[in-house]
């Protein structure tokens, strides 16, 4: 049976393995819940855009939101990529594994006066600008600190991406950017402003995106006011068309990156922009398939026969020891993620929902899922790279997992597993 996802994480006879090594001996090894990603798999989903934009003058911006931990920092840093940031403490993460800060796109539409000083100091790339007040505001904090802040301009180009609601954001209700009708006056503007120097334009219309289509269509919004900025004698050198293309997780069937560059190229040609440097922020794409989710079964508990039908009457459930804590994507979302037992028994599988010991209903990873499991097997959650551990919390007082890198036999820690001491080590008792 083939995974969905990505090829360096498969079944070897009975075992599921990460390229050269055993998830389950990874488990036993380190602990779970434990994360463990695939480099090949991350190095692999970035060369499908580096090959599309061969010959071309351009900047891949890993969005580190999707998975800000150091080590994979330090593996798109390595190959070449630039970065998306949307805090403070992203860049701090950045600058920590030595990413040169005029590699670093600083986006989001909340950034405070401390953060756009800070990315002023150290010299980020550019801000991509998502309001008029914003516009204003990093206008004065770079004019009293000296410095010119390069910035462009996130449009909303009310395109619908056909997403999930909660990451779907290129949508006129959505919070973020520029509404398209108001771009060019705000262009205007920055030009006269001082302590701005435009730059680009940029936009992201939402995540798991499974169709090009969107895509170009946000395109053709963007060429068109390239042209009417440009014709006002404001100059647009760089195209950044965000990131948002989805994985599978189950059937989804998104073009690869190559095919949805090069369509995105084919029309930025017809137009007459190909000499323009293209610019992208992929997050889910680049590190989604690459991760999985390790996890010991606790517990499983058969559902009682139905009599007299309470809810919740037959179900079986599987009771993991992770946890919406460490992975919020079903919690939030409904998001489905595959869930496969590390080494296939050979009985008839039952049907489950695999839950965590976390004290809310919700505090589920899968409903429904086929499995034959006992307690003490490991399971695995798979395409759980992307959102998954950088959205983890400590609810309950749980600690984050550790997580652990794969490339062929070799395996590194890269993150240890939260110790207890740590989650309260910030607070203080009142006094007595
Ligand atoms: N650029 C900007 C400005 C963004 O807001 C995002 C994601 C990205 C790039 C990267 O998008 P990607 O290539 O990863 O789709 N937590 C949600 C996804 C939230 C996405 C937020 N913005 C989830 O687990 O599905």
């Amino acid at each position: 049976m083939t995974l969905p996802g990505s090829p360096h994480i498969a079944w070897r006879g009975d075992d599921l393995f990460i390229e050269g090594r055993s998830v389950a001996q990874l488990a036993r090894a380190h602990g779970t819940p434990l994360y463990a990603y695939s480099k090949t798999s991350m190095l692999a989903a970035l060369a499908s855009y580096q090959r599309a934009l061969v010959g071309r003058d351009h900047l891949i911006c890993y969005a580190m939101k999707a998975n800000s931990t150091l080590a994979v920092i330090q593996t798109f840093a390595q190959a070449g990529c630039g970065f998306d940031i949307v805090s403070g403490g992203e860049l701090e993460r950045a600058l920590a594994v030595g990413v040169a800060a005029s590699k670093i796109v600083f986006s989001g539409v909340g950034k405070t006066r401390a953060e756009m000083q800070r990315a002023l100091e150290v010299g980020v790339m550019c801000f991509n600008v998502e309001s008029e007040a914003e516009l204003d505001l990093l206008s004065r904090v770079a004019a009293s600190a000296g410095k010119t802040a390069r910035v462009s301009l996130r449009i909303n180009p009310d395109v619908d991406a056909g997403t999930h609601p909660y990451i779907s954001t290129g949508l006129k209700g959505n919070k973020f950017g520029i509404a398209h009708q108001d771009a060019l006056a705000n262009y205007l503007r920055a030009a006269e402003l001082p302590g701005l120097e435009v730059v680009g334009i940029d936009c992201h219309i939402g995540s798991q995106i499974t169709d090009a289509g969107p895509y170009l269509d946000a395109l053709d919004r963007l060429l068109d006011l390239i042209e009417a900025i440009e014709a006002r004698g404001i100059a647009i050198r760089h195209l950044d068309l965000g990131g948002g293309l989805g994985i599978t997780y189950n059937d989804e069937a998104p073009p690869s990156a190559e095919a949805l560059v090069k369509s995105l190229l084919d029309r930025i040609d017809a137009r007459g922009h190909g000499h323009r440097k293209l610019m992208f922020e992929p997050g889910r794409s680049l590190v989604g398939n690459a991760g999985v989710l390790v996890s010991e079964v606790l517990y499983l508990k058969p559902g009682r026969e139905p009599d007299g039908d309470p809810a919740g009457a037959g179900k079986n459930f599987c009771i993991v020891d992770a946890a919406m804590n460490d992975l919020m994507r079903p919690a939030m979302y409904q998001a489905w993620m595959k869930i496969v037992a590390c080494r296939a028994r050979h009985e008839p599988p039952m049907r489950f929902d695999v839950v965590g010991p976390v004290c809310e209903s919700g505090d589920w990873l899968g409903k429904d899922r086929e499995l034959a499991v006992h307690a003490g097997d490991f399971v695995a959650v798979l395409s759980a790279g992307a959102y998954s551990m950088s959205m983890a919390s400590n609810y309950n007082t749980r600690g984050r997992a550790a997580e652990v890198m794969v490339s062929g036999d070799q395996v590194w820690l890269i993150r240890d597993r939260e110790p207890v001491e740590s989650l309260f080590a910030g607070e203080h008792l009142l006094p007595s």
